[in-house]
């Protein structure tokens, strides 16, 4: 027998053996195209090749291509499990040729490998071809040789392929198998086609348009040839049997699912065996190339099929997670040619496993709640809409679960009513914002939310991409069309845009029209939680809802985003080793010319604690290691010791990066994190980093500010170049900088206290004998008084002033005013022998009053106060006399 595996690369050996260019799969997530939720098709990953939007360096090429048809235009999802032939995964081998040959070398390469290479006898294989195609009619008569009986003209879209409402499309001719007259069904074209004895085994489509979202088909530059022949359809063939669930692989599949359930393969419960095999490759395959399950776009139709596999398995009687048990074996069976599946062997068992826990207690019962409904109608009545909605709503049931869990009773949904439920929901919960006061203008971001879904992010891995534009808003409302010089917020399905969060600011960039609309991007934000609001100015033309667009974000803003948001990882991890394992993140902003972290630490981080931070981070950035990017479940996450951060909501299921080799545990990670943000390729990418800033934000919280790659080097260069600076004004070096500038600060402070010496001198006697003080001494009341203002001395030397004065007068008060930048201090004596009649405290507020100052104190024998108005203080010396008794 002729395995899976081998009927694969007879296929490739075939091609290559014509030269053709052997394509790896493409992942599963269209990479270039808005319009698709999955590659549904070989050609998708060429499909700009066949435009003419790109060239490559060859012009024919053959793949064995991952296909997912469970959403959009093909979709197989409801089907799958009942008939031998759906699949919601399944390979497609292509041959494509670019402009090269056309109908002959296509029909001729197809007619060759099925009947001499494969063997596939002339009488059992039948083909047809697009009606008005005489050229194909007549090349099949050539080449194969089979009767005209056998070439039958079809006029119906079956023979004219597309891949979805746009895109390249044309003409095709298809070969059929006939299965033999054992089983029911006629050749295509005759009343009971439908049966299933002609299969159709490939598809030859003759491209020769392009198909615009508005319905021109416009001519592609040069007619191509795209082909498709189901990798499991083929192997039943080849492998003698009718139905495609009998061929190698999915026996094995089956077999496994058989002896996990004790529950035969034949019978009832045939289709669940079926079906979990089927989900299984789907869901496994989905997951290894990033899509995880969630409750938008594509994340959405991925748990659709988990959910609709693991309802089978319940009935099935299995209570623990089956597909998470059965994951290992398809990774073992397809893992040789998609390696993708081995990488991601942990993460599928695991999102498998943690889904199918999650699931278990709501279909338990919602199943029950099923069962009650039921009971309650008339045999073969439908389920009425609102208990349908409420599966949906409470225990996570999507429609065509519940509607396949009816199937078996023959019973369908009332969908109308179903949608009417989810419509009144919906609307509930517009109402609901649009009353929350400030929100008010938010609702805007719900209704579009609710007509489209989340945006979908491409930019952890594209710089630029295609999107559709879903909406424009301007001043708040959603518009059809904007025109140059509107200020608008674009929404489009898929974005390569970061929208700020987590401290990353948002991206900035172009979105482009074909025909030449320009929209200048400088933000992007998160709205209604999920979509990207693209905020910017229309700069060149008018850009309309619904159209294609090219977004490109500005790639080397992003790097240098890229690099500090990476680096800020980096520095918590070495905070953390410098500083101790209370330091927890705070807050962050990573933007494109610097990033700031805040941290949680009782004081002042240290210079020496800075210097030792920084050569961590260097070292780790030398190692050059690469940044790995994973996507688990939450709880595992944080049990492998990645850092959450508090207070912040995560998903269930989480990325987790980790960066460098640990500096002291060797075998080890240097930093483990969970970051929704954007980060460089590897850790060199960062170059350098510089910390330019400690300070305090809070109480026990510390904020460091810091550069990396360029910006840290001009800043490093710019404090050279002030040191070279400063050393040049003080005509040394600057080696010998920091001695000369303390040699000159000792200096400064000694000609200082000389300078006060002097002043103080100068206070008590003009600066002469022992004459000139006493003239000063007044006499109030039949006491002595000096009363002074001295301009230039400082509060502090008042008192020793007051104290020299008292001893030289003997017995009287004596009273200074110092005046400092336009402020007052005052001093105020009283010797001994007087306090039991003045008291130097209330002398000392008196003349505080007319400086502007409130109070004073000190003891009887000695006050002091002081006021801002230091223009009066010679006033304040006459209130002080006067409070005296002048
Ligand atoms: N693209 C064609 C198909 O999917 C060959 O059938």
């Amino acid at each position: 027998m002729t395995s899976l595996k081998d009927i694969r690369s007879q296929f490739l050996d075939f091609f290559a053996a014509r030269d053709h260019h052997i394509a790896p799969s493409a992942p599963l997530v269209p990479q270039n195209d808005p319009t698709l939720m999955f590659v549904n098709a070989g050609m998708v990953p060429f499909k700009n090749i066949f435009t003419g939007a790109e060239t490559r360096d060859y012009v024919r090429a053959a793949s064995s291509q991952k296909c997912v048809r469970a959403g959009g235009k093909h979709n197989d999802l409801d089907n799958v499990g009942y008939t031998a032939r759906h699949h919601t995964f399944f390979e497609m081998l292509g041959n494509f040729s670019f402009g090269d040959y056309f109908k002959e070398e296509a029909i001729d390469a197809a007619w060759t490998l099925v009947h001499k290479e494969f063997g596939l006898p002339a009488d059992r294989l039948t083909v047809t071809v697009y009606h008005t195609d005489d050229d194909a009619f007549d090349l099949w008569r050539k080449i194969s040789g089979l009767p005209e009986s056998r070439i039958i003209r079809i006029a119906t879209n079956d023979n004219f392929w597309a891949m979805g409402d746009t895109g390249p499309c044309g003409p095709c001719s298809e070969i059929f198998y006939d299965h033999g007259d054992h089983i029911p069904g006629g050749p295509p074209g005759s009343p009971d086609e439908d049966g299933d004895r002609f299969v159709e085994i490939w598809n030859l489509v003759f491209m020769q348009f392009e198909r615009h979202a508005d319905g021109r088909e416009v001519e592609l530059p040069k007619p191509s040839i795209d082909t498709g022949m189901g990798l499991e359809r083929i192997a039943a063939v080849l492998q003698g049997v009718h139905d495609n669930y009998d061929v190698d692989l999915f026996k094995t599949l089956i077999a496994a699912s058989v002896d996990l359930t004790g529950r035969p393969a034949e019978g009832a419960d045939k289709p669940a065996h079926r079906v979990i095999a089927d989900h299984l490759r789907a869901t496994s395959f989905l997951i290894a190339d990033g899509v995880g399950p969630s409750n938008e776009g594509r994340g959405y139709v991925l748990r659709r099929i988990m959910r609709r596999a693991m309802r089978y398995a319940h009935g099935l009687g299995s209570r623990d997670p089956l597909l998470a048990r059965l994951a290992p074996l398809l990774v073992r069976e397809m893992g040789g040619a998609f390696p993708e599946l081995q990488r991601a062997e942990t993460l599928i068992v695991e999102t498998l496993r943690s889904e199918e826990e999650k699931f278990r207690s709501l279909l338990d019962r919602g199943l029950k709640l099923l069962d009650e409904e039921t009971a309650k109608l008339a045999d073969g009545a439908p389920l009425p809409g609102d208990a349908a909605f409420r599966l949906y709503d409470t225990y996570g049931f999507p429609l065509d679960l519940t509607q396949d869990a009816l199937r078996r009773e023959g019973r369908s949904v009332d969908v109308e009513g179903f949608d009417k439920a989810m419509a009144a929901q919906k609307a509930a919960a517009r109402a609901a914002w649009a009353g929350s006061g400030d929100t008010a203008d938010e609702s805007v971001w719900f209704d579009l939310r609710s007509d489209h879904g989340a945006t979908d992010f491409l930019g952890y891995i594209h710089d630029a991409a295609d999107g559709v534009v879903q909406a424009i808003v301007v001043d708040g409302k959603p518009v059809e069309t904007a025109k140059q010089g509107d200020k608008v917020e674009i929404i489009v399905n898929q974005t390569p845009f970061y929208a700020e969060s987590g401290g990353q600011v948002g991206d900035a960039g172009t979105i482009a029209t074909d025909d030449g609309a320009e929209i200048v991007v400088d933000d992007v934000k998160k709205r209604a939680g999920v979509l990207h609001g693209h905020i910017g100015t229309v700069k060149k033309g008018t850009i309309r809802t619904g159209e294609s667009v090219h977004l490109a974000i500005d790639v080397a803003r992003r790097a240098r985003i890229r690099a500090n948001h990476s680096v800020t990882h980096l520095a918590h991890a070495a905070l953390r080793d410098v500083l101790g394992d209370h330091v927890a993140q705070k807050g962050s902003l990573v933007a494109p010319d610097r990033m700031r972290f805040d941290i949680t630490h009782p004081k002042a981080i240290t210079p020496a604690e800075i210097a030792q931070v920084e050569a961590r981070v260097n070292a780790v950035i030398r190692q050059n290691t690469p940044v790995e990017t994973r996507i688990m479940p939450y709880d595992d996450a944080v049990a492998s010791g990645a850092i959450a951060l508090f207070g912040e909501k995560y998903d269930d299921d989480v990325r987790v990066l980790t960066m460098g080799d640990s500096l002291d545990e060797p075998g080890k990670p240097y930093s483990v994190e969970l970051c929704g943000g954007t980060h460089v390729r590897r850790v060199g990418d960062i170059a350098l980093f510089k910390i330019i800033g400690e300070s305090a934000v809070s109480a026990g919280v510390r904020r460091i500010e810091a550069l990396t790659g360029e910006a840290a080097r001009a800043y490093l260069e710019e404090q050279a170049a002030l040191a070279r600076k400063a050393s040049d004004a003080l005509k040394t070096t600057a080696e010998d900088l920091p001695a000369r500038i303390e040699a000159l600060v000792a200096e400064r402070k000694k000609l200082e206290r000389e300078l006060a010496e002097a002043k103080k001198q100068i206070a008590l006697g003009g600066g002469g004998g022992a004459a000139s003080q006493e003239e000063e001494v007044a006499e109030i009341a039949g006491v002595k008084f000096m009363g002074r203002v001295l301009e230039g001395v400082a509060a502090k030397d008042l008192r020793g002033l007051v104290d020299q004065a008292k001893k030289k007068m003997g017995s009287g008060v004596a009273a200074f005013i110092g005046v400092n930048d336009g402020k007052a201090a005052l001093a105020v004596g009283v010797t001994d022998d007087l306090k039991d009649r003045l008291s130097a405290v209330d002398l000392v507020r008196a003349g505080a009053e007319t400086v502007g100052g409130k109070g004073g104190g000190g003891r009887p024998d000695m006050a002091q106060a002081g006021g801002p108005d230091g223009a009066r203080a010679s006033d304040a010396i006459k209130s002080i006399e006067r409070a005296m008794g002048a």
